[in-house]
């Protein structure tokens, strides 16, 4: 299992080298848009943990998208200005933690904070 999501992520990590970064700092039309087209690709859950409704730190989300932690891509401020940055932590705080899926559907995967901390 650990392999197979090791490959996963790196999988996507390739593929989402390729797909995004199409969007420059300044030109993100809010933090839902910013979210859904680059954050949430990984964290919904499943590739990395679900960051809305998780009482995740301003300065640890700022922290995470500028320096990256374990396989996560860093942001600049060319890609996300820290205005938009600052935003979308406030945002991020803001949402509500979404519906997890049925039961059945690997909930241990998907709750946040159940998965080990390597830091
Ligand atoms: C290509 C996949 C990917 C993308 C895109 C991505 N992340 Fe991550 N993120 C990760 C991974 C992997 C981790 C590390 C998870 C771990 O090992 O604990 C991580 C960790 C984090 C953490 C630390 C979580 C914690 O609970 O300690 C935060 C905060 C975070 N990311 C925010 C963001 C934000 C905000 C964005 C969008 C600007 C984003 N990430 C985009 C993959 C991604």
């Amino acid at each position: 299992m650990r392999l197979a999501k090791g490959l996963v992520l790196a999988l996507s990590l390739a593929l989402y080298a390729a797909a995004a970064h199409a969007q420059s700092a300044g030109e993100w039309a809010s933090s839902a848009k910013l979210w859904r087209d680059t954050c949430g690709y990984c964290h919904d859950g499943k590739l990395a943990p679900e960051l809305r409704g998780a009482g995740v730190s301003a300065q640890a989300i700022v922290s995470a998208v500028r320096h990256g932690p374990n396989a996560m891509p860093t942001f600049a401020p060319s890609e996300i200005s820290d205005q938009e940055l600052e935003q979308l932590a406030e945002w991020i705080q803001a949402q509500p933690k979404p519906v997890p899926p049925p039961p059945g559907e690997s909930e241990r995967t998907v709750r946040h904070g159940t998965r080990q901390r390597t830091r």
